[in-house]
């Protein structure tokens, strides 16, 4: 896609930090993303009272990717009750490299970064496809 419309971004992943149920640990985080083809895709947090079964934002957001059919995301913002952008967690790291990989952008404090900085000699996809015994 060409031009990214970070404002845009930037007011979904704030809306959804309203449907974010986040009882136990009252970190309500909200995600929102373009794919290449321009879907939007959003995501929040939905914690669990077995603790370790909550479903990080962007477990979310890889869901609705799926739900719309699928694609490869370009742009990323995931925020915090402040509006403010939080990195994601170290398996949601690898959640979305799955589905935007080295060339995915996630907006930071200081702006937008290429995700292979957030993930540095990641193991994917590629992994399987040229190093599987069969
Ligand atoms: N959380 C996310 O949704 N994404 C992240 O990348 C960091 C953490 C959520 C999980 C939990 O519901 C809450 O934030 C506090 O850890």
């Amino acid at each position: 896609m060409s031009e990214i419309n970070w404002d845009l971004l930037w007011d979904e992943a704030r809306k959804m930090l309203k449907l974010a149920y986040c009882p136990y640990s009252k970190f309500p985080v909200g995600a929102a993303a373009f794919t290449t083809d321009g879907k939007l895709i959003t995501g929040c947090n939905v914690e669990n009272a077995s603790y370790g079964l909550g479903l990080c934002a962007e477990c979310g957001l890889v869901s609705d990717l799926a739900r719309q059919g699928g694609g490869t995301l370009a742009a990323l913002v995931v925020v915090a009750s402040d509006g403010q952008p939080v990195a994601p967690c170290g398996r949601c790291r690898q959640l979305l490299w799955e589905h935007g990989g080295r060339t995915l952008q996630i907006m930071t404090s200081n702006g937008p970064i290429a995700f292979s900085t957030l993930l540095p000699d990641a193991f994917g996809p590629d992994d399987l496809a040229t190093r599987s015994t069969s």
